[in-house]
């Protein structure tokens, strides 16, 4: 099961964190992975170590990534998997929420997935085949407070709707579009949150602690694979249990 053998799978934000746990798992299952990150001397690390592709790319930056991904693609001769991880945080609260900062926050979370998306929904059409898989956030769906700033809970509530605008119109294609929402997670994004805020933060998941990044990365896993063929449009909670009815 989950055999992913012949498959070729791009995740964005490789270069740490969760982000390298869903390329190190992809792998794992057979994938040929390629990872993408705007840091390049992580990105060499990871991609050194996973021995996997790694391309330095902002995914903000649309015109360089359609470039640097229609390379690989055509290299590849089909891509099968895109995972848009890739995303920066913001706490600051709404009085200090400049539009420098709403713009910095949108412009890598929400067009970035965009521009992604952009460069492998064409081949995946052709392909008959592909999966999307978005990361969001909890915030997305419960607003931001101890998650994050207005800026991140509205990036990642865009992206749960890019991801079911999408996965109605690619069906018909067969390519499937789905989420996964994390709730807190041990990376270098929550690394820095004061002790009072993860303690606070802690006492809202009902597993009472963090996630560690191979969780999120093992829904990925599940996402991507043959075994999820009826699974579109959806919004997977990995977060403890933060967000049961
Ligand atoms: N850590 C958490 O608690 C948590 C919770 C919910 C959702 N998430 C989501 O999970 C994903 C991964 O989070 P993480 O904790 O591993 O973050 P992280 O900060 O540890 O890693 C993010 C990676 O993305 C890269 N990156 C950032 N901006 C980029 C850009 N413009 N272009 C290319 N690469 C870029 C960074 O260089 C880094 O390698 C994000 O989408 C985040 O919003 C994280």
């Amino acid at each position: 099961m989950f055999e992913l053998r012949d498959r070729r799978a791009i995740v964005t934000g490789g270069g740490q964190g969760i982000g390298r746990a869903i390329a190190s798992a992809l792998l794992s299952r057979g994938a040929e992975v390629a990872i993408v990150d705007r840091d390049a001397a992580l990105l060499t690390a990871t991609a050194t170590e996973l021995g996997v592709r790694g391309l330095v790319a902002d995914v903000a930056d649309l015109q360089a990534t359609r470039a640097t991904l229609g390379q690989l693609i055509a290299d590849w001769g089909r891509v099968d998997i895109l995972v848009n991880n890739a995303a920066v945080l913001s706490t600051l609260p709404f009085h200090a929420l400049d539009e420098v900062e709403w713009d910095r926050v949108m412009a890598v979370n929400v067009r970035g997935a965009y521009g992604m998306c952009r460069a492998v929904v064409g081949p995946m059409v052709a392909q008959g085949h592909g999966r999307i898989i978005n990361i969001a956030s909890v915030a997305g769906k419960r607003g931001g407070g101890l998650f994050g700033s207005a800026a991140y809970a509205t990036s990642k509530a865009a992206l749960i709707g890019l991801t079911k605008a999408l996965a109605r119109e690619l069906a018909p294609h067969r390519v499937t579009v789905n989420a996964v929402c994390p709730g807190p997670v041990q990376s270098a994004m929550t690394a820095g949150m004061a002790d009072e805020r993860k303690a606070r933060a802690l006492s809202s998941v009902p597993l009472g602690r963090f996630a560690q990044p191979e969780e999120i990365a093992a829904a990925v896993v599940y996402l991507s694979s043959d075994e999820a063929s009826f699974v579109t449009g959806d919004i997977v909670d990995v977060d403890g249990g933060i967000m049961m009815d």
